[in-house]
């Protein structure tokens, strides 16, 4: 939560400062602001709304600077205002601040800066990172850069929580520093220009050149210069890394917004994520994965750990591994399974999934498996990323970059490498017949088209949702694996409509919740796997005897004149029909969103990326 952007180089910062802010919006925006390096010392220009209340802020028009920092926020600690929003400075104006992340002893440095003598304008955690970073400068009595860079190390290591911090200070006009601690920060290069992000497609149309950090590693940056220290201050070596993402992957092309855009990607994200890994006429291939027959015969366990779409993808991913593999698997949300003393050891692999690889509780998850001996395993969809950086191995979905907070081709992209996964442990396994392999090679790779021809629905969709956009509560049915698809679906309409809606295993409704089932009430099912069908109409004649207006999601023939609505998708096999079973749900949440006349991609109250606890 939180986005911090930074600009060292020879132009003005602050027209750069500000498009980078826009484009991180989706990690927040109750309030924003900037501070640039001017001639007459640091400046600070900051207030409550979005970047655009800033961008009309006329001291903004003063800025000079080469060399600047800026924030946008999602409120922790204090509620938006000026007074909160950042950059924060320390009481003698030396040192400017943007911090994402979450200072849990901030009480108690507070207490002992107040004692010496400092004061706090906020009630923000933030607010002490300057205070003592200045604490530490004049009491170590080094007024060199090394000195800056010092005050800065002291500063981190007594912080307890994460962070990403961008420092600048009116000593030294030429040098900023940056580092990170379980929070994304990404430093992009160009010859004389250095950029700093939460994420790179913010800055993806000035550079494809990133450095990467690991916690706890300093960058000192000049805008020719980029030095890395460790926390002896031992000076590290850090190589680049070049990122495929065009900078017009981060851009709306003509779409009314990013989810749109990002549902209709989603053929070609599928097929840049199977790659050229599945082929009908040899093995699945991941050379980045090192699992042998011996090792994955003995593995007693597989948890896949995750929060939100991700881990939704997570529970599709369960039913195929179960069924090719015959490893049990559980899956878990990252912020309960740390919590409670899960069974772990050398024969449990452990699978993280995150699109943005820095989701603070996934994190926190892998670090705990891979602690108790469990072998741990990345998939996410950003190259260096958090998760992938502390996994054993890590494989990417190669949707693009998500920009919108509701996740749609991540989550389909995730599905289908969870599939491509499953493949090839069953492989190396040699417990499938061949058919059953290449039927489901095929299957995955007729996707893009079978998603193409779901996209048909439209029309009926939006029609759909300028029915029910007024609607108070929509429940979700669904058994098996279309339970997982119902779980996606009631998820993205609540995110982005602001519709309460829940989703139930169509057998458990009867089991008390059919109590809220009355008259008018719309009930969405999803129908695509052939053997529980019959189960399920039966579950959704109990709702359409105690007034429930429905629709059906299906790839199979039924009888139509029974529901409402019915809305008939692709066929393909089981495991792969949340993939195609998903994008109604998605259309129907967004033309909601729409119809209700809400911000789809920057839904009130969310983060695209979770970095807080
Ligand atoms: C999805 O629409 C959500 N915005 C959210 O549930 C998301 O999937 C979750 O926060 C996990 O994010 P990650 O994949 O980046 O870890």
């Amino acid at each position: 939560m939180c986005g911090i952007v930074g600009y060292i180089g020879t132009k003005k910062a602050c027209p750069i400062l500000l498009v980078g802010l826009s484009r991180l919006e989706y990690r927040g925006y109750d309030s924003a602001g900037i501070s640039t390096i001017e001639k007459d010392g640091l400046s600070l220009v900051k207030d409550k709304g979005r970047v655009k209340v800033l961008e009309s802020n006329q001291e903004i028009e003063k800025l000079d600077g080469t060399i600047g920092i800026a924030h946008t926020r999602w409120a922790t600690h204090g509620k938006p205002s000026k007074e909160n929003s950042h950059p924060h400075q320390d009481n003698s104006k030396t040192f400017s601040v943007v911090h994402n992340g979450i200072i849990e002893n901030y009480h108690e440095l507070r207490n002992m800066l107040e004692q010496n003598g400092y004061n706090f304008l906020s009630q923000t955690d933030t607010e002490v990172i300057p205070n003592l970073i200045h604490y530490y400068f004049t009491k170590n009595q080094d007024s060199s850069v090394h000195g800056f860079l010092q005050a800065v190390r002291d500063c981190c290591l007594s912080l307890k929580g994460s962070f990403a911090l961008e420092i600048i200070s009116k000593l030294f006009p030429e040098n900023m520093i940056v580092v990170r601690k379980d929070s994304p920060l990404v430093i992009g290069t160009c010859e004389d220009e250095k950029y700093i992000s939460s994420d790179i497609p913010a800055i993806l149309s000035y550079t494809r050149d990133f450095y990467l950090l690991n916690d706890l590693e300093f960058a000192l940056l000049k805008n020719t210069e980029a030095k890395f220290y460790d926390t002896d201050l031992n000076e590290i070596d850090k190589r680049t890394s070049s990122i495929e993402w065009t900078a017009t992957a981060s851009e709306k092309n003509g779409y009314d917004d990013f989810m749109l855009k990002e549902i209709y990607e989603q053929p070609t994200a599928i097929r840049e994520t199977l790659g050229a890994k599945i082929s009908l006429n040899s093995k699945c291939n991941f050379d980045e994965l090192k699992f042998t027959k011996e090792y994955l015969s003995n593995i007693e366990k597989i948890y896949i750990i995750a929060c939100g779409t991700a881990m939704h993808a997570g529970l599709a991913g369960k039913n195929v591994i179960e069924k090719l593999c015959r490893i049990p698997v559980e899956v878990d949300i990252a912020s309960e399974f740390r919590y409670r003393d899960p069974i772990i050891n050398e024969k449990t692999l452990s699978i993280f999934i995150s699109q943005s690889g820095e989701t603070a509780d996934t994190i926190a998850a892998l670090k705990l498996a891979k602690a108790s001996g469990s072998k741990t395993l990345a998939i996410s969809n950003v190259i260096g990323s958090s998760i992938t950086r502390e996994a054993d191995y890590s494989i990417y979905t190669h949707a693009g970059p998500e920009i919108a907070v509701a996740s749609t081709k991540a989550y389909t992209s995730q599905v289908v490498l969870l599939n491509m996964l499953a493949v090839y442990f069953s492989e190396i396994l040699e417990n499938q017949p061949l058919d059953v392999i290449n039927k489901i090679k095929q299957e995955m790779l007729d996707l893009p088209k079978k998603i193409t021809k779901t996209f048909k629905c439209k029309n009926e969709i939006k029609a759909f949702a300028k029915k029910i956009y007024q609607e108070k509560d929509v429940f979700f049915l669904g058994r098996g694996i279309d339970e997982t698809v119902a779980k996606e679906g009631s998820l993205k309409l609540k995110e982005i409509s602001y519709i309460h809606s829940e989703s139930y295993a169509a057998g458990e409704l009867k089991h008390g919740s059919i109590a809220l089932i009355e008259n008018g009430v719309t009930v969405i099912s999803v129908l695509m796997d052939k053997a529980l069908i019959e189960k399920s109409i039966s579950n959704i004649q109990e709702v359409i005897s105690r007034g429930a207006k429905t629709l059906v999601v299906t790839s199979h023939d039924c009888d139509e004149n029974m529901f409402d609505k019915v809305i008939k998708v692709p066929d393909t096999i089981t495991y792969l029909s949340p993939i195609i079973a998903i994008i109604p749900l998605q259309l129907l949440a967004y033309y909601i969103s729409k119809e209700k006349g809400l911000d789809v991609d920057k839904p009130r109250n969310l983060a695209k990326s979770v970095t807080v606890e």
